[in-house]
C-alpha cells in the first residue's frame, strides 16, 4: 500500500481569490493540488486550459495532479507538462492511443495516470497497468463537482488492489468525486491512497480542519485494516 495523500480539487475554489484559495489548502496541509480540465466534449462542462494551470503553478509548491477530461489528450500533453503538471491523468475512454499518450507524458519527466469512468470496467486498463504511475477510479460521473459519491465503485478499487498485487505493479490508486470526511473511510478501506476532494475542502470555511478531518478518517480506516 502507498501512503495516503489528500488532493483538494481547485474546481471547487473561489476563482476570484485564486491566490488565497491555493494558499489556504497549501497551508492547510494538502499533499497535492488536483486540477480538473474539461473540454465540453468528453464531458458536458468546460473548465480551463494550460495558461491557468501555469498561473496556478506559479502560486504553489504543491505538485499539480492534472486530470484531463478531454477527448484528445495527446494534443495537449506538451502544453500541460510545460505548464507545470507533476502528473497527467487522462481517460482510457478517449479517442487517442493510450500507450503513445503515456510515452509522450513520460518524455517530460511527468508522471502518467489513467482514469476510468463509473461505467468502464477495469478490464479496459488492464494492459496498461504496468506502464502507469496512477490509476484514477472515478466515484462520480465526471463533469461536475459536488456530486454524490458512488459506493459501488469501491469494488473497482478492491479489484485494482488485487490486480496490482498479482502483477507486482506500483501505481497509486486515486479516487475522485464526492469524497469527504465520511466517504474517505470506505474508500481507504477498499484501498484508495490518493483522495481528491473539491467541495469537502474548498467549500469549507476552514480548509485546514477539513483536510485534517479527511486525513483522520483515512487514518482510522487504515487502523481498522491493521491485523
Ligand atoms: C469531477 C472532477 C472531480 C470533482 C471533485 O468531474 O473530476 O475532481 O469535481 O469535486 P467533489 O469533491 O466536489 O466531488
Ligand atoms: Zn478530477
Amino acid at each position: 500500500m502507498n501512503p495516503i495523500r489528500i488532493a483538494p480539487s481547485i474546481i471547487a475554489a473561489d476563482f476570484s481569490y485564486l491566490r488565497a484559495e491555493v494558499a489556504r489548502v497549501e497551508q492547510g496541509g494538502a499533499d497535492m493540488l488536483h486540477v480538473d480540465i474539461m473540454d465540453g466534449h468528453f464531458v458536458p462542462n468546460i473548465t480551463f486550459g494550460p495558461a491557468i494551470v501555469k498561473t496556478i503553478k506559479g502560486l504553489t509548491k504543491l505538485p499539480l495532479d492534472v486530470h484531463l477530461m478531454i477527448s484528445r489528450p495527446r494534443k495537449f500533453i506538451t502544453s500541460f507538462c510545460e505548464a507545470g503538471a507533476a502528473n497527467i491523468t487522462f481517460h482510457v475512454e478517449t479517442e487517442d492511443t493510450i500507450y503513445t499518450a503515456i510515452e509522450e507524458i513520460r518524455v517530460f519527466d511527468c508522471k502518467a495516470g489513467l482514469s476510468v469512468k463509473p461505467k468502464t470496467p477495469l478490464s479496459a486498463v488492464r494492459d496498461h497497468l504496468g506502464h502507469i504511475d496512477r490509476l484514477l477510479i472515478m466515484t462520480v460521473e465526471p463533469g461536475f463537482g459536488g456530486q454524490k459519491f458512488m459506493p459501488e465503485m469501491l469494488e473497482k478499487v478492491k479489484e485494482a488492489v488485487e490486480l496490482r498485487r498479482k502483477g507486482n505493479y506500483k501505481f497509486d490508486i486515486e479516487v475522485d468525486g464526492g469524497l469527504d470526511k465520511y466517504t474517505v473511510w470506505p474508500a481507504v478501506r477498499a484501498g484508495a491512497e490518493v483522495i481528491v476532494a473539491g467541495t469537502a475542502v474548498f467549500g469549507q470555511v476552514d480548509a485546514e480542519l477539513a483536510i485534517r478531518e479527511i486525513r483522520d478518517g483515512a487514518k482510522q480506516a487504515l487502523a481498522h485494516l491493521q491485523p
